[in-house]
């Protein structure tokens, strides 16, 4: 059983706990942070009990997706999460998310947080390719991923129903050796 923890210059990105419940809560009930993604906002309940099953989940199971917390190391408070899935067929690929709460936007966390967990699964984990999908409107999504380096390999048209309507979807990926070759 692995317990993540990354470490950035600002960051760490650790397992949640129910100590982030209230920071948790503020953007995961916020409908323009989640606008995008595939929950629903949360209430104080539900996001308890996400933080609860999440305890229970550990980096290595196949299929699983696990949420982790980004806490900001000088203050010790939760600004964000993201999550990491390995392939349900083939644990050498990786499914990422990432969200930063709308107090802390915009300040390069969402990076230097992909940035470290890509360190991590590329060059401690030997992860062979990282790949996120993100709706075609999701502007900020897009440039954080190409900031990064992340190719484009696929545009998906109306292939996911959700908030009621079709929606569109990128799919970005980096394989180890693009990550390795990165300037
Ligand atoms: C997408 C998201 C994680 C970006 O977080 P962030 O901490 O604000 O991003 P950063 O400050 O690290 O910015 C990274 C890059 O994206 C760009 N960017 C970030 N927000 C942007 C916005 N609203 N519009 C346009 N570009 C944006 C930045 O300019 C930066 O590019 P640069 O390095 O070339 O200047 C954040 O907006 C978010 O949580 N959104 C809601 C949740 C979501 O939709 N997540 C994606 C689903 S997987």
């Amino acid at each position: 059983m692995e317990f993540l923890n990354i470490v950035t210059p600002r960051l760490n990105i650790r397992h949640l706990k129910l100590k982030d419940l209230t920071d948790f809560h503020i953007y995961r009930s916020n409908p323009e942070v989640v606008k995008y993604q595939g929950f629903d906002v949360f209430t104080l309940e539900q996001a308890k009990h996400f933080i609860q099953d999440n305890t229970a989940k550990h980096f290595g199971n196949a299929g699983e997706w696990v949420q982790y917390g980004i806490e900001y190391i000088e203050t010790s408070q939760l600004i964000g999460d993201c999550a990491i899935k390995l392939d349900q067929n083939d644990t050498r690929i990786a499914e990422i998310g990432i969200t930063i709460s709308h107090l802390n936007q915009k300040k390069g966390y969402a990076k230097e947080v992909l940035i470290g967990i890509l360190r991590f699964l590329f060059e401690t984990k030997k992860i062979h390719r990282v790949f996120a999908r993100v709706d075609t409107e999701n502007t900020a999504s897009v440039n954080l991923l190409k900031s990064i380096g992340f190719r484009l390999e696929g545009h998906f048209i109306e292939n996911i129903f959700f908030n009621g309507k079709w929606g569109s979807e990128f799919q970005y990926a980096m394989l180890r050796r693009e990550w390795n070759s990165r300037a």
